[in-house]
């Protein structure tokens, strides 16, 4: 296995690019990814280590609110540079064993891949040697239905992830895509969004004239505009 140095070169895949392919072993089986993703927005993401407790926390969580991202079309994959054994050993020991803030007997049903080689995480450049040269850093990339990742947020190895946050970043890009707008700061569904500059996203040039009904223009580069959750879950979501 090739020892990381600092002058190894690390890749970082990119918001806009292709995830990058492989195939590998599972607690679900083998996958062939992103191909047989294709059609589902997917979260890849990784965390250091099996039988430590922030990565038990996620583990629980993500189990949870499984039907929440399955809801929005959504699938779940795991990674961590531990082997099989390890984690069928670690998801056994969350059911049986493990309470915590209300969820207990928590299944873990979606796949956690084993990368003892470190292959994958080096793709994905979620070894990050300033961080840890031996553990995954809490990465996740959120990939949409082509295959294209869509964002991508970084934590170490202290800090357990905010789901909420998981959840409005899908919800976001979903939005901004079916309805052509971005999303303003600490946006949630049912805020106003905003509608992008004309001549970009297919935005008629009336806009800047204040023209267009239910737009209003704080200036000529920033227009708002109502769109509801309702609207919004009528049009994005799967169930
Ligand atoms: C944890 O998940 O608790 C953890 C893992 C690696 C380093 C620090 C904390």
């Amino acid at each position: 296995m090739e020892q990381m140095n600092e002058t190894t070169s690390i890749a970082m895949p990119r918001i806009g690019d292709k995830a990058p392919a492989f195939k590998a072993v599972t607690t679900q089986g083998e996958i062939d990814f992103p191909k047989q993703f294709e059609g589902s927005w997917v979260i890849l993401f990784s965390h250091p280590a099996d039988f430590t407790p922030v990565c038990t926390s996620e583990f629980m969580t993500f189990a949870t609110l499984e039907g929440k991202f399955a809801e929005l079309n959504c699938k779940l994959v795991g990674l961590s540079v531990d082997g099989l054994y390890s984690h069928i050993a670690w998801l056994r020991t969350i059911k049986e064993k493990i309470a915590y803030k209300g969820m207990k007997n928590v299944e873990v049903t979606f796949p956690l891949i084993e990368d003892i080689t470190m292959e994958v995480a080096r793709k994905y450049g979620m070894i990050q040697p300033g961080e840890s040269t031996t553990k995954a850093v809490r990465a996740v990339f959120v990939i949409d239905p082509k295959g294209i990742i869509r964002a991508i947020i970084y934590y170490p190895l202290s800090l357990g992830r905010n789901f909420d946050e998981l959840l409005r970043i899908l919800v976001a890009l979903q939005t901004a895509d079916a309805f052509q707008v971005a999303t303003p700061a600490d946006w949630r569904p049912g805020d106003e969004v905003i509608v992008p500059p004309p001549g970009s996203c297919g935005v008629a040039k009336e806009r800047v004239e204040g023209k267009q009904e239910g737009i209003t223009c704080h200036d000529w580069f920033f227009c708002t505009k109502k769109l509801s959750q309702d609207e919004i879950f009528k049009t994005i979501r799967r169930t």
